[in-house]
Formats: C-alpha cells, sequence, structure tokens
C-alpha cells in the first residue's frame, strides 16, 4: 500500500509494503529524525549485474580529465563498484573509497575489487565501506579531492532529500574539490509504435518518484540545487552537459530486455516499486510483452541522455 500526503511546504511518502521503509521529507523535521532510505529498486541479481558492466572509462568520462594521481575520491552510492576500482587506476598516488547503503552490494564490490590489480590499503588503493549520504559520513570536513555519484541522485526525490546530500558532500570536499554527477535525465526507445515510452519510461519514472503527483526528476533539477547547496553557479563552478548511454546491438538488446523482464517478474523489489505506486498486473504484462517484441525488432535501439555534472567547491 501507498500513502501519500501531500502538506504545505512538506511531502511525507509512506511506503507500507513487506520490506517497508518510510521516508519522510519535512523541512521542519530534524535530520536525526528522518528516515534515510529512498531507494525502492533493491540489489537482485537482475538489477546489479548492469551496473557490474559499468566502467570509469564510461560513466565518469566527463570526469577523467580532472583526476589527478594524488587524488582522494569518494564514490557515493558506488553499487557494485566497478566505476569506483576504474577509479583508483587513475588516483595511483591518492584513494577511493566507495560508499553504499546496501551491505549486499559493498560485499559484492569487495570480491570485484580482489580479482584486480588495484590494492586494497595504502598508496592507490580502493576501499569499501557501508554509508549514507543521507546521514553524517565518516570523514572529517574538506577530506576529498572528487565526489563522485553515478546514477544516485536519480534516486533522491525532491525536494529536500538532494539538498541533504548536497550539503553533507559539500562539506567532505576540498575547497576547490570537485563534485561529479551523472544521472539519467529520460530515455527512449525506438521504434516507437512499440510505446515503450509509456510502458518502460512512463512507468519507471513514476516508481522511481514514488507516484508523487507531478514530482519533477531531481537530474535535470540539479543546477538549482547545486546553487541551493552554496555551489557559485554564476561564477563558472558548475559545469552542465549531457551525455548519452546507448544500446543499438544485437547483443545489447538482449542484455537490456533480459534485464528489464527479470527486474518485473514477481518478488523483484523493482516489479514492487510499480505496484507500489499502481501499475497494474496488466500494465506489466503489456511492458514485457512489448519488451520480447522489441528485443526481436532487427535495428530497434535505445538511448539514455545523461546529465552531467561538474562542480567546484
Ligand atoms: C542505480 S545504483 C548505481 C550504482 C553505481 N553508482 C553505478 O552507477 O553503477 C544506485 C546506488 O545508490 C545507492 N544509494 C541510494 N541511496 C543512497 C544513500 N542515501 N547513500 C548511499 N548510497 C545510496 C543504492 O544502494 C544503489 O546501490
Amino acid at each position: 500500500m501507498l500513502c501519500t500526503i501531500l502538506r504545505s511546504n512538506s511531502i511525507e511518502v509512506k511506503h507500507l509494503t513487506s520490506s517497508a521503509y518510510i521516508l519522510h521529507s519535512c523541512k521542519s523535521r530534524p535530520k536525526s529524525e528522518m528516515s534515510t532510505n529512498t531507494y525502492t529498486q533493491g540489489q537482485s541479481d537482475s538489477t546489479v549485474s548492469a551496473y557490474k558492466r559499468r566502467t570509469a572509462e564510461v560513466e565518469a568520462a566527463f570526469l577523467l580529465p580532472h583526476v589527478r594521481k594524488t587524488d582522494n575520491i569518494l564514490d557515493v552510492g558506488c553499487g557494485p563498484g566497478t566505476i569506483t576500482t576504474g577509479l583508483a587506476k587513475y588516483a595511483t598516488e591518492g584513494s577511493v573509497i566507495g560508499i553504499d547503503l546496501s551491505r549486499e552490494v559493498i560485499d559484492s564490490a569487495r570480491r570485484l575489487a580482489a580479482v584486480s590489480d588495484v590494492p586494497r590499503e595504502g598508496v592507490g588503493s580502493v576501499d569499501f565501506r557501508v554509508g549514507n549520504v543521507l546521514e553524517t559520513l565518516d570523514h572529517p570536513d574538506n577530506f576529498f579531492d572528487i565526489v563522485f555519484a553515478s546514477q544516485v541522485f536519480y534516486h533522491l526525490p525532491l525536494p529536500d532529500v538532494p539538498l541533504q546530500a548536497l550539503s553533507e558532500i559539500r562539506r567532505v570536499l576540498k575547497p576547490g574539490g570537485i563534485l561529479a554527477t551523472r544521472d539519467g535525465m529520460t530515455q527512449h526507445f525506438y521504434p516507437r509504435r512499440l510505446d515503450l515510452d509509456r510502458l518502460w519510461v512512463n512507468h519507471a519514472e513514476r516508481a522511481t518518484l514514488k507516484g508523487v503527483p507531478d514530482m519533477e526528476p531531481t537530474a535535470p533539477s540539479m543546477p538549482r540545487l547545486l546553487r541551493k547547496a552554496g555551489f557559485d553557479v554564476d561564477g563558472g563552478k558548475v559545469r552542465v552537459q549531457v551525455g548519452s548511454s546507448v544500446t543499438a546491438t544485437a547483443e545489447g538488446r538482449r542484455f537490456l530486455a533480459r534485464r528489464c523482464t527479470s527486474q518485473l517478474q514477481e518478488g523483484d523489489a523493482f516489479r514492487q516499486s510499480w505496484i507500489d505506486v499502481g501499475i497494474s498486473e496488466e500494465d506489466i504484462n503489456r511492458t514485457l510483452a512489448a519488451v520480447r517484441e522489441w528485443k526481436q525488432t532487427e535495428d530497434a535501439w535505445h538511448v539514455v541522455v545523461q546529465c552531467e555534472i561538474l562542480a567546484w567547491k
């Protein structure tokens, strides 16, 4: 059951499901009283297998020219950590720490790092810890040269939750340090006649926004949020650009379709997030059929438009 209560100046969303979480985003509520887990997609193999394919060279390409050998880097919401470990190959005289809410995914990141050639401690190392960017991080003020977050702000709903994260990130960034974020802003499936922009894209966005009517997605709001968090947007300290992630090969279509269809199977937290916002079984079945047809369609393709931000403290 999903219960949404809208009040002036505050939003309170309560999800009462088996693996229940409660999010309270209330301006008047002290931080210590706020629940700080807004992530509803879960960590099933279907979901995490896609993240394991990600690399620093692709997901952090817009950041890499700014990484110095000696940098200390924090990767917030690192997931299975393939990007994190990749960043350590550039900060060879610094260090990289990945944090994530999920113990399970941090264990997976440690296992993957153990078979890489990146050291697990000392100079040039990568390390992983359970941590929540919506709570006080274990690091002193002005500690990191770079804070990176890939596909995390997308899951932090407006209005206040992303600001809470930005405030904590700004605290641990050194003066002159860089915050780099990358989040999907929109996506499209071609050919259009398969209706996946409605069936997949709209439904997935509705679930991420937890069914709150007229809620803006977070990624396009990043410049405004950064300004509010104290970054000097007018002084040229915030660079906004877009990248893209394209799937246009038969192998890519098979992978993406497998991921989408298994995420919508009974028992997957991702499917539950759709049901929680009122998406019907019928629409889920229509989506599954359309994804299967898209997979079989020669020359069908998919694009995610990625919002890429560099912000200097
Ligand atoms: C979509 S995944 C992206 C993982 C990885 N950054 C990547 O791009 O492959 C988002 C991750 O952010 C984590 N996450 C969500 N909210 C978080 C929070 N408040 N603090 C730390 N991690 C969070 C989730 O557990 C999840 O692993």
